[in-house]
């Protein structure tokens, strides 16, 4: 139910436009149990927010609408299928407010790409209409509301570093010494299914393609993001290179073997690791410094083995009103 929130988010309806800028999420640990009986699979996973955003403006208006512009135009719905809108009604609909919104998203992050773009979409129409509609609901309510919309959408609500369990949508931030990582983000032609590369781990486990899970366990994904927080703590990029850890990854290999060479050629720019970002395709490499993220963005551009290689550092906030 509706309370209004102790903290210094508005209170008042906003008299001019909102505009709330969101960012993308790569998985710096993701550690995937066996399928529940609802389809979804048990999560461990280390979320990290990263400097690649997309923007929400949310004006007053007589009904729901939503325009876009930028990455994915003319190929996403934005009909009541849309995962913005959805967001809307679900605030609308907790809040007891009417859904009136005009809604305009400028997209960066790509769609498909195994870096939460929709469900960052989300998170910010929760954040933007919260403010438009001046019903000053918390992070964590709006966390709440967000876990029913999709299992990345509470994370993007916080962002900066947080430990992600269930399916991911129970979110706890993780609290380290301020460090900021430096990523170079090489993004592809095409996106994959996200439901497509959990199935292919599956199948792959099946056939023993790669390791099963172990049965003498009740929880086979126990103290899979130890390392990774261990590592985190020691702010020593090669530390945390060499913790970075992805078990979908073969499964996106496997329905996209190209992308073996993206991580290749990462390495070869002097990348200190490479890894599939959450179920793919798109490809992130940790650098040692912003100097030379530059450099090795520079280098997969030139080497042609992605549409485009953008620089971005972490961790970075949430859904945030600009
Ligand atoms: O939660 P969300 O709608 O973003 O998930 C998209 C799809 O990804 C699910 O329908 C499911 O196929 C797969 N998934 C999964 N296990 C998770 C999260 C997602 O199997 N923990």
């Amino acid at each position: 139910a509706w309370r209004p929130d102790e903290d210094d988010r508005p209170r008042l309806a906003a008299s001019g436009p909102v505009k709330v800028r969101v960012p993308a999420k790569i998985n710096l640990h993701l550690g995937v149990g066996p399928a529940r009986d609802d389809g979804y699979h048990e999560l461990s996973t280390v979320y990290h927010a990263i400097s690649l955003y997309d923007e929400l403006t949310a004006r007053r208006g007589d009904t729901l609408t939503l325009t876009m512009e930028g990455e994915g135009a003319g190929e996403l719905a934005l009909d009541e299928s849309n995962l913005v809108i959805r967001a809307a009604r679900a605030l609308a609909h907790h809040t007891g407010m009417p859904a009136h919104a005009r809604l305009h998203l400028r997209k960066q992050i790509p769609l498909s790409a195994g870096l939460a773009g929709g469900s960052a979409d989300a998170a910010a129409a929760l954040v933007a209409c919260d403010a438009l509609w001046g019903t000053g609901l918390s992070r964590d309510d709006l966390a709440a509301i967000a876990a029913d919309l999709g299992s990345d959408v509470p994370f993007l609500v916080y962002g900066g570093t947080a430990l992600g369990t269930g399916r991911g949508e129970a979110v706890s931030p993780v609290l380290a010494r301020p460090n900021t990582w430096h990523w170079v983000v090489a993004i592809a032609d095409g996106g994959l299914s996200t439901p497509d590369v959990y199935r292919e781990l599956d199948r792959l486990r099946s056939t023993g393609e790669v390791p099963r899970l172990p049965t003498h366990s009740t929880n086979p994904l126990l103290g899979g993001a130890d390392r990774l927080l261990a590592a985190l703590r020691q702010r020593d990029p090669a530390v945390l290179g060499a913790a970075l850890d992805n078990e979908l990854q073969p499964a996106a290999l496997s329905l996209r073997p190209s992308l073996a060479g993206v991580l290749k050629a990462g390495h070869a720019a002097g990348a200190l690791t490479g890894l599939v970002s959450g179920s793919g395709p798109t490809c992130v490499f940790l650098a040692p410094d912003s100097r030379r993220a530059k450099e090795i963005a520079d280098d997969l551009t030139v080497a042609g083995v992605c549409r485009v290689a953008y620089t971005a550092h972490g961790p970075v906030a949430g859904a945030r009103v600009a």
